[in-house]
């Protein structure tokens, strides 16, 4: 890893927005690499506070405590510096959540196909929204209604046909 420069250090947190499977982890992990910063999963946080998992959240609590859950945490976790935040897929429906993480951040969001994020969660049933009879369908149709939430980003990095290091990459140099 190169030293940490100047740039580095005055760069805001960098916050990974995007939907299920669009590469949040793995770009994260490789972000968290190349600059040295630690990176801080929102959901895993959710998990680890509750002590439970996100399935048996939304199934004992419904999804709008989940919610609620999720500001909380974004709230307590946007206070540090120098870090990488993961998002949940989401996150960018509330616009508190947003201006939330915009005060110490750069929005970034990933953006993938309904082709890949199909094969990328359909190998797990980890996601509530996503067990359903036709899952393909469900992503098409959430896709289509985040679009305009996702698209208030301040950098969209489209993630087809490139690693997760690329796209992290990418990301550092578009900072400027
Ligand atoms: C959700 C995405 C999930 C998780 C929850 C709800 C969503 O996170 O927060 O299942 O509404 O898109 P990932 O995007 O990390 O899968």
């Amino acid at each position: 890893m190169a030293a940490v420069s100047k740039k580095q250090r005055d760069m805001k947190n960098i916050v990974l927005t995007g939907f299920m499977g669009s590469g949040k982890t793995a770009v994260g992990r490789e972000l968290s690499h190349l600059l040295g910063w630690k990176i801080i999963d929102v959901d895993e946080e959710i998990v680890k506070a509750q002590d439970t998992s996100i399935g048996e959240l939304f199934r004992k609590l419904g999804e709008s405590v989940f919610r609620d859950l999720e500001t909380e945490m974004i709230r307590k976790v946007s206070r540090n510096r120098n870090v990488i935040i993961s998002t949940g897929g989401g996150a960018v429906l509330r616009e508190e959540n947003m201006n939330i993480l915009r005060e110490n951040g750069t929005i970034v969001c990933l953006w993938a196909s309904v082709d890949t994020v199909f094969k990328r969660t359909s190998c797990n049933d980890e996601r509530p929204l996503l067990q359903v009879e036709n899952p393909r369908q469900r992503i098409e149709e959430l896709l289509e209604c985040r679009r305009p939430f996702y698209e208030k980003a301040d950098m969209v990095v489209d993630t087809e046909e490139k690693t997760p290091l690329h796209i992290a990459e990418e990301i550092i140099k578009r900072m400027g």
